[in-house]
């Protein structure tokens, strides 16, 4: 008794493409399989039955392994190659266990003795016809997961076809109100009283702003472009080199330093001291208040991801805005007070997402902030 469900409507049919070269043993196959709910189309020469390949898609090649000419297994690699999904079984003289290893090596799914037994016939198609319905399914998601990704650089080229070219058209502009504003504050300047000339520096430093900030909004857009080339590196020695590039942000400071013994890990040396410079020099700006600042430089284990972190006791901030700190402009502290674009953070946070980590904060007003961010793991 066969467990197989039963085939539903004609349309959802099985099909079975059944290739023997004994007409008679083929028909009587055909008409079995059939009664028990496959569609069946039978053929005694292989060649026709790769000709009807190219005309309409089967489920299932049965193939008899011995045919005047040819074999069931070359019949199967040539059927395999019209269409890679379709699923084999070959049939084979009895005993001949041998030939039907070599036809399993070859591709085929699975094979039958011949003469051929329903009972046991049955449960094998069934499972070849379920690998084959796997098989076409996996198509049918690659082939989605390839248009999605088509899309999406599609998307993202023009995204940042877009930004790039915002930028450098904006530079243009931006650049006659420069020239034009120290024109006049340096010839005309005769014709100008104190408020006139102060206005002027006013226009002036509003475009030099501007210019910083395309100047950032470039360099985020680039980033996405850059491709990353990981090495073994040091991070106590990056942030000590970043350190040292900075004496002039701490001349005249009174800093502490605490930098940990790092692991080795594996990531963009380049793109990682930049990491390293956006957070310490925000850590050297944000104790800039502190008589005696402290500086940490630390990291812990999480698993086999490395957290690491820049912890500072500066003026800190109000938790409630910590979502807003990593966006691109994104400032807590007024200008006047602390200067900078906004983008040190959200460069940052690109940098780690590229290698797979995620950024994260802690803080508190008045009461310093640690910056974090996770690394997986890095096998070298
Ligand atoms: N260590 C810190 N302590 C307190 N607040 C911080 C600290 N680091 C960053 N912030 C807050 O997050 C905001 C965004 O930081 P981010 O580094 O992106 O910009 P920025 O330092 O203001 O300018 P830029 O880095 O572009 O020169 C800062 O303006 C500040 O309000
Ligand atoms: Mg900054």
């Amino acid at each position: 008794m066969s467990s197989r469900t039963p085939q539903p409507s004609a349309e959802h049919k099985q099909s079975l493409l059944i290739v023997d070269d004994e007409p008679a043993s083929m028909r009587a196959l055909c008409d079995t399989l059939e009664y028990e709910g496959y569609q069946t189309y039978g053929f005694t020469a292989p060649s026709e039955a790769l000709a009807a390949m190219r005309e309409r898609s089967f489920d299932l090649l049965l193939a008899d392994l011995q045919m005047p000419g040819t074999n069931g297994i070359d019949l199967m690699k040539s059927a395999q190659l019209i269409d890679p999904t379709l699923v084999a079984v070959i049939m084979t003289g009895h005993g001949a266990l041998e030939t039907a290893i070599a036809a399993m090596k070859a591709g085929a799914l699975d094979y039958i003795q011949k003469p051929i037994k329903l009972a046991t016939t049955l449960p094998v198609l069934e499972r070849a016809l379920a690998v084959r319905q796997l098989r076409v399914e996996k198509k049918r998601l690659e082939a989605n997961v390839r248009e999605r990704t088509e899309e999406l650089k599609i998307a993202n080229r023009e995204l940042e076809a877009f930004s790039y070219s915002v930028s450098h058209d904006l530079r243009a502009p931006l650049r006659a109100v420069s020239v034009f504003t120290q024109a006049l504050l340096s010839d005309h300047t005769g014709h100008l009283n104190d408020e006139g000339r102060r206005l002027l520096q006013n226009v002036n430093a509003g475009a030099a702003h501007m210019d910083r900030l395309i100047t950032d909004l470039l360099r985020l857009s680039q980033l996405n472009r850059q491709p990353l080339h990981k090495q073994p590196t040091r991070f106590g020695d990056l942030a000590r080199k970043v350190i040292d590039d900075m004496a002039h942000e701490r001349s005249g400071r009174q800093i502490e330093f605490v930098i940990a013994d790092f692991p080795t890990w594996q990531v963009d040396q380049g793109l990682m001291q930049q990491v390293f410079v956006n957070l310490i020099s925000n850590a050297i700006k944000f104790t800039r208040e502190r008589d005696q600042a402290r500086i940490e430089i630390g990291y812990r284990m999480d698993g086999s991801t490395l957290v690491c972190f820049v912890k500072d006791n500066g003026v800190g901030f109000n938790m409630k805005y910590m979502n807003k700190l990593f966006g691109v402009f994104q400032r807590l502290h007024s200008a006047d007070q602390f200067e900078g674009t906004g983008v040190g953070l959200s460069i940052v946070r690109r940098i780690v997402e590229r290698h797979g980590g995620k950024v994260w904060v802690d803080g508190q007003q008045d009461q310093g902030a640690t910056f974090f961010f996770s690394l997986p793991d890095s096998p070298s």
